[in-house]
């Protein structure tokens, strides 16, 4: 399938196995354009189904409509096509299942190759802080009317996997039921910052990082939404690896932002906190022993620190 796409947009691949036709061809790929420029192919074929194609086209929007005049810097847009998999095509047309031929298709992105992401390990402390006055300079431009994206934490805290939640927090998390109990107040302390044009997936390996500056990636669930999604997931993300996100990143981000540091300090800490109690544990068999470990015991200072703050 991603042969079909490198022909179309006259690129070669740099991956040795993304020219076979036997990958469904979703994800990325490095590729070099017709004049030997590195380049990045995103690609989403449509089998993936509506939600991944949403995506897909969400970052495309952004890349057109909000990347020439985003305050921070992001790849260039360099190509995008529409493609057709004449293989899944012919199949479809043969076949008796009526989805099939709109599933042969996609969506990619070739956007310029911006560099390379850092470990979270060795972040300087004035990585943390550009990282902070980059966010308030996105959260800072003005909200797009109609612009739909999905938001995964408030989902879970309206219908929350309880049985999933309970038994993999409950041996060590304070007051589990109480958290459980909480999620109205969660979501209230939360709601306290006023909405933003957010990244929406905000960790360091969606982060270039050359010289001092940063180059932001994978713009696919970005739109309206919280300012804490994007302040608290890089800690979240930076937890199994025992990164603690520096203050500087907050204290930036305010000396850039007017906001009430009271308030953006406890929406913080209801977004960390509910977002390892409800959204990490199907995570956990990504990561290893150690990791796991570290975010119990960072989501147990959390909730101490949350019962202490609010009761
Ligand atoms: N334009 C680019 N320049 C440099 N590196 C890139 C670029 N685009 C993607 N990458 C690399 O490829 C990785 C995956 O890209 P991206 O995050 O856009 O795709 P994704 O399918 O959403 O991946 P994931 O689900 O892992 O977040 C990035 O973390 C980065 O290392
Ligand atoms: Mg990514």
């Amino acid at each position: 399938m991603i042969a079909t796409v490198l022909k179309r947009l006259g690129l070669t691949s740099d991956d040795p196995v993304a020219g076979l036709e036997s990958r469904s061809g979703a994800g990325i790929h490095p590729v070099r354009t017709a004049a030997g420029t590195p380049a990045f192919l995103k690609v989403t074929p449509a089998a993936l189904g509506p939600e991944a194609r949403a995506a897909a086209e969400r970052e495309l929007r952004f890349y057109r409509e909000i990347a020439p005049a985003v305050p921070l810097r992001t790849p260039r847009l360099l190509d995008v096509a529409e493609y057709v998999d004449a293989r899944a095509a012919a199949s479809a047309a043969g076949s008796n299942d009526e989805g099939a031929d709109e599933r042969a298709g996609g969506l990619a992105l070739l956007l310029e190759a911006a560099g390379t992401t850092r470990d979270v390990r060795s972040w300087t402390p004035d990585l943390w802080t550009t990282l902070g006055r980059d966010l308030a300079a996105l959260h800072d431009i003005p909200l797009p009317a109609t612009w739909p994206r999905p938001d995964a934490l408030t989902d879970a805290l309206t219908e929350p996997d309880l049985p999933t939640t309970e038994r993999f927090w409950a041996a060590t998390l304070p007051r589990t039921a109480d958290l459980i109990a909480a999620r109205d107040s969660l979501a209230e302390a939360m709601a306290a910052v006023p909405p933003a044009f957010v990244h929406g997936d905000c960790h360091t390996g969606n982060l270039v990082v050359a010289g001092d500056t940063l180059i932001f990636l994978d713009w696919q669930v970005c739109g309206p939404g919280r300012p804490t999604t994007d302040l608290a997931f890089p800690a979240v993300r930076a937890t199994p690896a025992g990164v603690a996100a520096p203050t500087g990143l907050i204290d930036a981000y305010l000396r850039h932002r007017r906001l009430d540091r009271a308030s953006l300090n406890l929406a913080l800490l209801a977004e960390e906190l509910s977002t390892y109690v409800f959204q990490w544990p199907p995570f956990a068999a990504y990561n290893t022993r150690k990791g796991i470990d570290r975010v119990r015991h960072r989501a147990a200072h959390l909730a101490t620190r949350w019962f202490a703050e609010t009761c």
